[in-house]
């Protein structure tokens, strides 16, 4: 297999998927537009949608998941519905992105290799164009329900939105961040209880929401989907210690974003409370038994394996 080369194909999949239902920067409200684009089209590994496709071919034909026809995906099929929650959950996650960089926030003036949004269209319309984006995102979702036929697809639709939403929201990432930002504030008591909390949500969240909504289209049961979200909170957790390892050790060109926010921000982080060996080691051990679970599954999936196995070393 070449993982580096079907991983590639997948990415430009996505970006046709992202391209295909982002509205086109017109009319009246053009510049909110057009910073939605800007954020959207400055790439990014495109993880989230990725992993989504790739927890359906665990219940799924490979080829039924990655479609090249994608917009012509005919019913009663719900793998039909995958193409809409891709770019969903990306849209989703890139409007956390550009609220994470803001001043109020973490204050970052790079993102994914460019100026942040807010520094190339000011704070104002940077604000309101997370806001298009987290309300697009669940019009995008909905056009799922238009490749509901049977009963049984209208209750895979509704259970992926309902993820989709309790994930992205309190009792998900924004609960996560919500967490994050008060662990900062001066005589904050850094705990390894919310420290956990935090990685579970503002980050885990999103990626067990992309995991799970992939099984459900694809027919998983729900014991599978219990297995694959305890699955999905480990990629979570160990991508965010490794996104704190890596503002130490990496930098803004390799990284695409600042290095050493966390610690202006006075992050409350895995590197802060266990050092950078130790937090390492997490990584690695919480990624080989993600991978553990995905092996017990009775269909292989060789890609979702390595990328998991990757993402302990991955270097942005
Ligand atoms: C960054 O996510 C925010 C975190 C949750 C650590 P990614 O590292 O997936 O960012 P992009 O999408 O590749 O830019
Ligand atoms: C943010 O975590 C996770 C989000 C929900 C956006 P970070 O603040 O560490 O993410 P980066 O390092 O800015 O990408
Ligand atoms: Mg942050
Ligand atoms: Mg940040
Ligand atoms: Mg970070």
């Amino acid at each position: 297999m070449n993982f580096d080369g079907e991983l590639e194909k997948r990415k430009n999949l996505v970006e046709e998927i992202l391209e295909t239902y982002l509205p086109k920067a017109e009319g009246e409200q053009r510049i909110v537009l057009e910073a939605m684009r800007y954020a959207v089209s400055a790439g990014g590994k495109r993880l989230r949608p990725i992993l989504m496709a790739e927890s359906a071919a665990l219940f799924a034909k490979e080829s039924e998941v990655w479609r090249t026809d994608f917009t012509e995906v005919p019913g009663p099929s719900t793998i039909g519905a995958l193409p809409p929650f891709m770019a969903a959950i990306e849209f989703i996650h890139t409007y956390s992105l550009i609220h994470d960089d803001l001043p109020a926030l973490d204050n970052d003036d790079y993102r994914r290799g460019r100026k942040t949004t807010h520094v190339v269209y000011g704070e104002d319309i940077a604000v309101i164009a997370g806001d298009g984006l987290l309300n697009y995102a669940y019009e995008t979702a909905m056009r799922a329900f238009g490749k509901a036929v049977t009963i049984e697809d209208y209750q895979r639709v509704e259970c992926a939105m309902n993820f989709l939403g309790r994930r992205a929201g309190v009792y998900g990432m924004v609960g996560g961040q919500c967490a994050d930002l008060l662990a900062e504030k001066p005589g904050a008591v850094p705990t390894e209880e919310t420290l956990l909390y935090i990685h579970k949500n503002k980050t885990a969240a999103l990626i067990q929401a992309a995991m799970t909504i992939g099984a459900v289209l694809a027919g998983a049961d729900e014991k599978a989907v219990a297995q694959l979200t305890k699955c999905a909170e480990n990629i979570g957790v160990a991508f965010q210690i490794q996104d704190d390892i890596l503002d130490v050790t990496s930098s803004l060109e390799v990284l695409g974003k600042p290095t050493g926010s966390d610690e202006k921000n006075h992050k409350l982080t895995y590197v802060t409370l266990h050092g950078l060996e130790e937090s390492k080691k997490q990584v690695s051990k919480l990624s080989v038994e993600a991978v553990d679970i995905l092996r017990s599954f009775p269909r292989e999936n060789a890609i979702l394996e390595t990328l998991v196995e990757r993402l302990i070393n991955r270097e942005k």
